[in-house]
């Protein structure tokens, strides 16, 4: 036993240098986020190695493949049910790992790259969850991923072939879901490992995550005093998904009929938010114009000059937390009522001009003019610095995918049309 916990303090003393600043091992600086995520990928990984031996990536053996896991295995739903809950919370908990290290200003100068390599990960920790979506080959994965694919479509000029070569075919097929399965257990797995090893590195090279008050230059040792909270963390996370796990089952519905679509049809729950936004807009600036939008934006902020000595405060300053709490509520109240308007009272579709205009152009000004005038507004009579104003404009940016994340997971019934 000793000679196991010595292995296991030796790994992690590998991974941190060997005192830290004081402040550093606080809870409140990263809440763990970054050590629960790798947590939650090898729990991931694990599972995911067990559940390979007895799926089979066929549209004829899938589905029975996991009810005899889950009827004639002690285990087997535990199994499931681990690897299940463990990729839902990590969805979860790499967005909050990434508002951390945004809203501590912890992307700039020598963690620009970091910040790059950490939006490549939750790149694949979405495609992760997407491509095991598929897996079970029930309705709701099966009609979950062709709403997806049927949006990449969109993408002018390329949209087409490259939705047929995801999908192996023009539609989900016995070729997607083995090119998903490959996906999932052969290219991701790979890709995920390669840019958390440099994203470790890049962490170490910065000299450790960023703390609030430079000034203060006491450290403590790593061994005992951040492993321990490390170490606790860990079995506090390990203890709750088993016993999650135990008592709340991955949903199964009936085995995946391509010819009968259940009502309402809808894309997985992280991605809720794409197809609310669909039902408001042109498909061409949800599939492309406003990814674009984005990307770009995410890219461009950390070339943005801080002052040092901002780095590491939570929300910038007051006046930076202030600027964020309106920044939410402007946005959630400009895209409910966006939302509301255009199922009872607007019906621009039936304009006579080009679809592309009348469903496209002229409700991304009606969220766009808005959004610019606060801004304005932010500005001038604020006088937010540029800082400020990249915290409000990301913050309008996730506070609107939340709110339609939310109308689109519990308030579209019967035909996508709002319940309340
Ligand atoms: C690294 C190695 C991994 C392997 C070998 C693996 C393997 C598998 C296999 C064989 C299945 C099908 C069984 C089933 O659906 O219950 C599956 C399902 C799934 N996987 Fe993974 N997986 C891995 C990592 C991950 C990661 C990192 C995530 C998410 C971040 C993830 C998310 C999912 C999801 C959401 C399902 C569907 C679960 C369900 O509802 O049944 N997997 N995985
Ligand atoms: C999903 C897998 C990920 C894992 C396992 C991971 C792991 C970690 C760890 C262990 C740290 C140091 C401790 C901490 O901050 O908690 C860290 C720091 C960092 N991560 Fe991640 N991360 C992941 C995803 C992301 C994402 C999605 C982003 C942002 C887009 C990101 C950006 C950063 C940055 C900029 C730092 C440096 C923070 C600082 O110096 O204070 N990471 N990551």
């Amino acid at each position: 036993m000793q000679n196991k916990n010595a292995i296991i303090i030796n790994f992690l003393m590998h991974l941190h240098p060997k005192t830290v600043n004081v402040q550093a091992i606080k809870f409140t600086r990263t809440f763990g986020l970054g050590g629960i995520n790798a947590l939650l990928f090898v729990i991931l990984a694990v599972t995911g190695l067990l559940l390979r031996f007895s799926y089979v990536p066929t549209p004829t053996d899938a589905y029975n493949s996991i009810l005899a896991l889950q009827n004639n295995s002690i285990f087997g739903s535990l199994l499931r049910n681990i690897h299940h809950w463990s990729a839902m919370l990590m969805v979860v908990t790499a967005f909050l790992h990434l508002l951390r290290v945004f809203y501590t200003g912890s992307i700039y100068y020598e963690r620009k790259k970091n910040w790059y390599y950490g939006l490549a990960l939750f790149a694949v920790v979405l495609a992760f969850n997407f491509t095991g979506y598929l897996l079970p080959w029930d309705q709701l994965s099966f009609w979950a991923v062709t709403i997806m694919t049927n949006i990449v479509e969109y993408i002018p000029f390329i949209g087409n072939g490259f939705a047929n070569i995801i999908r192996g075919g023009e539609t989900v097929n016995g070729n997607t879901l083995l090119n998903f399965y490959n996906f999932h257990t052969a290219l991701l797995p790979l890709l995920f490992v390669v840019f958390i090893v440099i994203h470790f590195w890049l962490v170490r090279k910065a000299k450790g995550v960023t703390v609030a008050d430079n000034t203060n230059e006491s450290t403590v040792k790593v061994n005992p005093d951040l492993i321990s909270k490390e170490i606790i963390t860990a079995l506090v996370l390990l203890v709750s998904i088993i016993l999650f796990s135990i008592f709340f089952d991955a949903s199964l519905l009936e085995k995946a009929n391509p010819l009968i679509s259940p009502n309402p049809s809808k894309a997985p729950w992280y991605f809720m938010g794409i197809q609310e936004l669909l039902i408001n807009l042109h498909p061409i600036f949800v599939s492309f114009i406003i990814p674009i939008l984005i990307i770009t934006f995410f890219v461009l902020i950390v070339k943005s000059q801080i002052n040092k000595d901002k780095i590491g405060t939570w929300f910038y300053s007051k006046e930076g937390k202030k600027t964020i709490i309106i920044s939410a509520i402007f946005a959630s109240v400009l895209v409910k009522s966006l939302i509301f308007s255009f199922e009872y009272f607007i019906n621009l579709s039936e304009l006579n001009i080009p679809l592309y205009i009348s469903t496209g152009i002229i409700p991304f000004l009606m969220y766009l003019i808005p959004v610019s005038a606060f801004i304005f507004y932010l500005k001038s009579v604020r006088k937010a610095d540029k800082i400020e104003l990249i915290l409000a404009i990301v913050t309008i940016i996730f506070t609107s995918y939340l709110v339609m994340s939310f109308v689109g997971i519990w308030l579209r019934g019967d035909a996508m049309h709002l319940i309340f």
